[in-house]
């Protein structure tokens, strides 16, 4: 009989994968760090593998940090060599599954500690709803697995709240060191990975401040220390792999997004977004039952008061996405787990017991359901992945002569990697079968189908975002092989449920089926020259 941590631990870890293999595919977020990725493994990180990098041919609207990246690739690389060695490898799109399941993996660890430390503190009760609620809502699962900076912040992020906010300190408050400790974390993470958590850094300061636990001057000490390496390590990688003197990517994306205003260029939205709108989105369910935990517990104050003053600061900035306040959910997770214990425990033995655990109950599986129609969309959201996968189930590697690919935009930022150009170089651990596997994907922004379709132009397909038949030169030039759908919206006829019209002789399941459907439409169409030969097959 495994132990009940080994169980909630492994709960958490599947989830994680279990989002990154229902969805292996990449959105355009993703793409700098999965493409670091990619050629910090292929290429490695000296001078020599370093002009092939992706980043110089598109660096994107400013830098980013290659810290999270090149950690990530050295991780992935030796379960990489194990998982080649075992012959798990076939193509090179698994590598890209390999590197998610490797960062959902670091970043379900530390929800496991504070897992752990919640039982510790808290009881296996606690623990276990702290697990079912994370596990049961959307984002934060679907998300762990998914290299945008804020997965990677969440990391170090995490460990600091397992050291701070739920080890021990029932027994007495953390010691100087483990607050140092944590304090150096979320300093190291502001510097490097994302400036907004310099934010929750200055909350957590503050509270740790008022609680006596630490001297203004050491706390300053902390941070310029901390805050000094931080800078320092940064400027030392990124201004290697930038080609660039005196870079510290963070502080330019600060520089360009708050003091240049350009971040409202991504759109504003009211002030009470983050209280209102995306921390209900985060926590679904669990929100209500963190107000209760807030509420009768002193504990779980502490540790709210700090997420509450740093959604208030993040709240005067402009653009506001629910990923920059991510970190808070771990902790509002522990809050909801108290709230529910309490309830549970309160009224056990009367009928307003029963009828609470019949509520709670009831929020699991309406948490549940909310992301299980979340997981259905967010499936079919990438079609640029799926449309260059089916490529190369439509054309063999010895498809001569060889294709030359041209990759749209939308194509390019819903899924099509550089994982997925699996017949060109480099190979990595894959050597190639076969002489011609030197495809070509090409990714040149903004060529017009004129010049797509010219004859001089040597392009054999296209993934393309329109179809032949809306342009002339498309049209006269190319036909259409095959076309990827992607969803659009939830569907929801209440009519369907009644037997008639369409739905005459349907089962009352089916027609139960009918009442949610997901609407698809045609978004990339794959096209083929006319006059194309496919020799060899
Ligand atoms: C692949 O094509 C490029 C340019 O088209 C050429 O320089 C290179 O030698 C080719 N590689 C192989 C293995 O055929
Ligand atoms: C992509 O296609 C355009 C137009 O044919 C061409 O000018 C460009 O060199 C191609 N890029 C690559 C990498 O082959």
């Amino acid at each position: 009989m495994p132990s009940m941590n080994v169980i909630l631990d492994s709960l958490i870890l599947f989830t994680g994968w279990a989002h990154v293999v229902l969805a292996p595919y990449t959105k355009v977020e993703e793409s700098f760090n999965l493409h670091a990725v990619h050629d910090v493994i292929m290429y490695g990180v000296g001078a020599e593998g370093l002009p092939n990098y992706d980043h110089f041919v598109f660096p994107g609207a400013v830098p980013r940090t290659f810290v999270g990246s090149v950690l990530l690739a050295w991780l992935t690389k030796p379960v990489l060599r194990l998982a080649t060695r075992l012959g798990y490898l076939s193509i090179k799109f698994d590598m890209q599954l390999l590197v998610r399941l490797v960062l959902a993996t670091l970043n379900a660890a530390t929800l496991c500690l504070i897992q752990r430390s919640t039982r510790r503190r808290f009881g296996l009760t606690a623990s276990t709803f702290f697990t079912l609620f994370t596990c049961s809502q959307f984002h934060y699962p679907f998300w762990m697995g998914r290299t945008i900076p804020n997965m990677f912040a969440t990391i170090p992020v995490n460990i600091a709240t397992y050291i701070l906010a739920t080890r021990n300190y029932y027994y007495g408050r953390p010691s100087a060191r483990s607050i140092t400790g944590a304090l150096s974390l979320v300093t190291f993470t502001a510097v490097v990975f994302r400036a907004e958590v310099a934010l929750f850094l200055a909350s957590l300061s503050m509270e740790i401040l008022c609680h006596e636990r630490i001297t203004y001057t050491k706390l300053f000490k902390v941070g310029l220390v901390a805050g000094l390496l931080s800078i320092a390590l940064t400027m030392y990688v990124d201004s290697y792999f930038w080609q660039r003197r005196w870079l510290w990517p963070e502080f330019s994306a600060v520089y360009f997004n708050v003091f240049q205003g350009k971040s409202a260029d991504w759109g504003t939205s009211p002030w009470y977004t983050y209280f209102f709108l995306f921390l209900p989105k985060l926590l679904l369910g669990a929100l209500p039952l963190s107000i209760v935990g807030f509420c009768i517990d002193q504990r779980i104050r502490t540790i709210i008061y700090p997420c509450l003053l740093f959604m208030f600061l993040i709240s005067f900035l402009g653009h506001k996405e629910w990923r920059f306040i991510i970190y808070v959910v771990p902790v509002f997770n522990v809050a909801a787990a108290i709230g529910t214990k309490f309830l549970l425990y309160r009224w056990r033995h009367s009928w307003t017991g029963r009828l609470l655990a019949l509520a709670i109950t009831g929020i699991f599986c309406a948490n549940f359901f909310a992301t299980t129609l979340s997981i259905q969309s967010s499936m079919r959201n990438y079609p640029g992945g799926e449309a260059l996968y089916l490529f190369h189930k439509l054309y063999p590697v010895d498809t001569y002569p060889t294709p030359h690919l041209y990759i749209s935009n939308l194509a390019a930022q819903t899924g099509a990697s550089l994982f997925l150009h699996l017949n060109s170089p480099p190979y990595g651990p894959f050597t190639p079968t076969s002489e011609q596997l030197n495809w070509t994907y090409n990714k040149t922004e903004s060529l017009t189908p004129k010049t797509l379709s010219s004859y001089t132009s040597s392009i054999t397909h296209i993934i393309s975002e329109t179809p032949p038949e809306s342009d002339r030169y498309l049209d006269a030039q190319w036909h259409s092989v095959a076309v990827v759908r992607g969803f659009d919206r939830w569907k929801f006829d209440r009519t369907a449920l009644k037997g008639k019209g369409d739905a005459a002789g349907k089962s009352l399941v089916t027609r139960l089926g009918d009442v949610l459907t997901i609407e698809e439409s045609d978004k990339l169409w794959i096209l083929e020259r006319n006059g194309f030969k496919r020799i060899g097959f």
